[in-house]
C-alpha cells in the first residue's frame, strides 16, 4: 500500500514512517525541512528513513498547490497522513502567517488532492489545544471546543471543520486526531521536556510558566504510532445513529472522526521536573515565571472514544518513556 507522510521529518512523521516500513508499506514521505527547529535533526531523522528502499523522499511544501498535484498524480496514493503543520502554541502569536502558510492553505491542499485523486482515508494531526478555554475535565470530543486560546489552535480546529466538508460533500473518509503533548527519542527541541533537559544537563536555569501550576498528559511516542497504524486500517463509517438534535460533534452522518490520543494521566509539571532530575542524576535551576498568553493551564484526554472504536488505550508510563528519551539524548548529543 502506497502511504503518504506529510511531515515525515518532524518528530511524529519520522517515527510513524518507521513503524510503516516495518509493516512493509511503501511510504512516500513529504516534507519541507523548514528551519522552524534545528534541520540537522530533520536531515538526520530522514538518513534512518532512507535506509529502506520502501521510503521515497520529497522535499515539497504541502502549500504548494502545483507540486501536491503533480505528486498525486505521479503516484498512486491510497491512504494519506498529515502531519506536516507549523506546530507551537507559543510561536503563533508572533509568527500567525506561518500557521495560514502551512496549517490552512496547505491542509487545504491535502484535502482536494485526497478529493480528486480518490483517497480511502485521510488521517491529520489535530491538537489538545483544541480545548483551549475548556474547564472541564477530562476533554473529551464530545464537549465543544469554539472557545480556543491560540492562532495554532485555530488552526487545528479549522481542520477539522474543512475536513468535515470535504467528507460531507465527497464522502471523503477523514480521521482528526487531537495529539496530547507527545514526547520521545528524535523528538522536538522547541518543546519543554526537550529544552528542560538541555539546560538542567548544562546546567542553565528552566523557565517554569504560570509559577508551576500547570499539568499535561504527557504522551509517548510509540503510543501514539501505535493509535495511528491502528486507524490506517478503519476509515470511520456514515454514523446512522447520529442524532441532528443532539449532535456529537466528533462524529457525523458522513464519514468524518475526531479522536483524542492522549495518556488519560495528566502530571503536575514540578513532579515532571523532579522525575526528569531523578533521571538525569542532576538538579535543576528553577525560574518561575507567570501564565505565557495561548497557554493552558491542564490537558487531559478522555479516551473512551478510541478505546471502543480500536481498544486502543496507551501503555507508557512516563517514568518508562522519559528514560528512553534522556537515554537518546545523551547518546545522540554525547552528553
Ligand atoms: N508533538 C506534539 O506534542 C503535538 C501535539 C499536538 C499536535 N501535534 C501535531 O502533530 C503534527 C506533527 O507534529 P510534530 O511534533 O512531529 O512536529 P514537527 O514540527 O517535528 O513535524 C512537522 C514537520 O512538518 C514539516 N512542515 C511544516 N510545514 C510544512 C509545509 N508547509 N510543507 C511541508 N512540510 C512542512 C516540518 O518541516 C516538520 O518536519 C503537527 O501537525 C502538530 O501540529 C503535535
Amino acid at each position: 500500500m502506497n502511504i503518504l507522510v506529510t511531515g515525515a521529518a518532524g518528530f511524529i512523521g519520522f517515527h510513524l514512517s518507521k513503524r510503516l516500513l516495518a509493516h512493509d508499506h511503501h511510504v512516500i514521505g513529504v516534507d519541507n525541512l523548514n528551519d522552524y527547529y534545528d534541520v540537522h535533526l530533520k536531515e538526520e531523522r530522514l538518513k534512518i528513513l532512507e535506509q529502506s528502499a520502501n521510503f521515497e523522499f520529497h522535499k515539497l511544501d504541502i502549500a504548494n498547490e502545483k507540486a501536491i498535484k503533480t505528486l498525486f498524480e505521479e503516484r498512486s496514493i491510497s491512504i494519506v497522513i498529515n502531519l506536516a503543520a507549523q506546530a507551537g502554541v507559543r510561536y503563533s502569536l508572533t509568527n500567525p502567517h506561518s500557521y495560514v502558510h502551512s496549517n490552512l492553505s496547505g491542509f487545504v491542499n491535502i484535502l482536494e488532492a485526497c478529493r480528486h485523486y480518490q483517497v480511502k482515508h485521510l488521517i491529520y494531526a489535530s491538537s489538545s489545544s483544541v480545548y483551549g478555554a475548556n474547564s472541564k475535565i477530562p476533554f473529551s470530543t464530545k464537549d465543544s471546543v469554539d472557545h480556543p486560546v491560540s492562532l495554532y489552535a485555530a488552526t487545528k480546529k479549522a481542520n477539522e471543520l474543512m475536513a468535515h466538508t470535504y467528507s460531507h460533500l465527497y464522502q471523503l473518509p477523514t480521521t482528526g486526531l487531537r495529539f496530547f503533548t507527545v514526547y520521545g527519542p528524535w523528538g522536538r527541541p522547541d518543546m519543554a521536556y526537550f529544552s528542560f533537559t538541555k539546560n538542567i544537563i548544562d546546567g542553565n536555569p528552566i523557565k517554569v510558566f504560570n509559577h508551576g501550576d500547570m499539568s499535561r498528559d504527557f504522551t509517548y511516542i510509540d503510543d501514539i504510532v501505535e493509535g495511528i497504524v491502528k486507524l490506517v486500517d478503519h476509515p470511520p463509517q456514515y454514523d446512522s445513529h447520529w442524532d441532528q438534535e443532539n449532535r456529537n460533534p466528533s462524529s457525523s452522518y458522513a464519514p468524518y472522526k475526531v479522536y483524542n490520543i492522549g495518556n488519560k494521566s495528566p502530571v503536575r509539571l514540578l513532579d515532571f521536573i523532579q522525575l526528569l532530575e531523578k533521571l538525569l542524576g542532576q538538579k535543576a535551576i528553577v525560574e518561575f515565571s507567570p501564565m505565557q498568553p495561548g497557554d493552558v493551564q491542564m490537558t487531559y484526554a478522555d479516551m473512551t472514544d478510541l478505546q471502543k472504536e480500536i481498544g486502543f488505550l496507551p501503555i507508557t508510563s512516563l517514568e518508562v518513556g522519559l528514560r528512553q528519551f534522556v537515554d537518546w539524548y545523551k547518546q545522540y548529543y554525547q552528553k
